[in-house]
């Protein structure tokens, strides 16, 4: 599809929640490639009336949104038991699409989204939106200067949520492992450019009913056998994001909430400059707009989504069993996913 003489993108964007309202205000305000024209949500009242407010299309159905030939392009913010759906009408009506994460709620429902995918000729990019988070970039600039990394920690502690379908694993698909525990599997590939090989994992349920709020796990990875510790809550009243690189050289110690980085050599601690700090939702439209305009592809595909739901996959298995889940028993082989 031809981008408008203005070269803007016209975006429908599908999920006016909590997340959703973020992509709103972003394709509203600060994104010069974009333009929103239509919104979906289930709730017509308050769709409508944000729409009026904003000059805006809306759609209570989003297939009326996918079909409407002024959008180019579909954001879907929503929760991922949709995806799959929502995915196959865009494809089909020749729609690019950005994705939040998770890709799907498991990893058989992501291998269908991924083939579906690779046959369709849109621009498809999964919005893993801490790649842009200028500490987690500017780490992976400078992750060369502490050596060869032979241990990692992530970690991601956040306050309990009030959404009540994150609890509903139909829906959710998972809990703490799929909703959260996802950025920090992208994180490793993105930082430590290696597979997950196994992994060994233990979970808790605070607040929660029916899915875990808390887990742990051991991470093992492929090529320098590098071991991360990864944790994560959503019991907490603080918010953090620790990343530490533990190097043959010395130690980057980050924090993408709070905006900290720490370089260690020696016994001594050196606070490092940062860039300013960005929205990473406006980053990743802009990104995805661009690819559009210019014809790339997107950096973050379906397979970078489908490897975090194998990581999530064996996390869960490990939880279950007791055992370290490996990572071969989960490849789909004469699949690209294997290599
Ligand atoms: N990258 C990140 O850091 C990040 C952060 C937060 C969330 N997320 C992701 O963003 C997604 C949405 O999360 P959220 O926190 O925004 O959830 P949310 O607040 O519950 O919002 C979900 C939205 O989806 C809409 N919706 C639900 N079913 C629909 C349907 N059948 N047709 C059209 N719209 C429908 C809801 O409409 P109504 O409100 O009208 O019912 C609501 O606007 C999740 O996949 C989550 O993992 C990512």
């Amino acid at each position: 599809m031809a981008p408008s003489a203005e070269r803007k993108v016209n975006f429908g964007l599908i999920g006016l929640g909590r997340h959703g309202s973020r992509y709103a205000t972003h394709l509203l305000k600060d994104v010069p490639q974009a333009k929103l024209v239509a919104v979906c949500r289930r709730d017509r009242e308050q769709g409508q009336a944000f729409a009026h407010r904003h000059g805006l299309i809306f759609c209570s159905d989003y297939h009326q949104l996918i079909e409407n030939p002024g959008v180019q392009a579909i954001a879907i913010v929503v929760s991922p038991d949709l995806h799959l759906d929502i995915c196959r009408h865009a494809v089909a009506a020749g729609k690019h699409v950005l994705l939040e994460k998770p890709l799907a709620r498991n990893l058989a429902e992501g291998r269908q989204l991924k083939d579906l995918l690779d046959n369709a000729r849109i621009k498809f990019m999964l919005a893993q939106t801490l790649r842009f988070n200028s500490v987690v970039r500017e780490i992976k600039r400078l992750k060369d200067r502490v050596g060869k990394i032979h241990l990692a920690a992530f970690n991601q502690r956040m306050e309990r949520h009030k959404l009540g379908w994150l609890d509903d694993p139909h829906v959710a698909g998972g809990g703490n492992i799929l909703h959260t525990g996802v950025h920090i599997f992208d994180l490793i590939h993105f930082l430590l450019e290696e597979e997950v090989e196994w992994a060994w994992c233990r979970t808790g349920r605070v607040y929660h009913q029916r899915t875990e709020d808390i887990f742990a796990a051991l991470l093992g990875l492929e090529m320098g056998k590098t071991i991360c510790l990864v944790d994560s809550c959503k019991v907490t009243g603080g918010r953090s994001g620790r990343i530490e690189l533990v190097g043959e050289r010395g130690q980057l110690v980050g924090d993408h909430v709070l905006g900290t980085l720490i370089h260690i050599e020696d016994r001594r601690a050196v606070s490092l400059e940062l860039p300013s700090s960005v929205h990473t939702v406006q980053k990743v439209l802009e990104a995805f707009a661009n690819c559009i305009l210019d014809d790339q592809t997107p950096s973050i595909t379906a397979q970078d989504g489908l490897r975090t739901l194998r990581v999530a996959e064996m996390c869960y298995r490990s939880a279950q069993n007791g055992m370290v889940a490996k990572r071969r028993s989960y490849l789909n082989e004469g699949n690209i996913e294997s290599k």
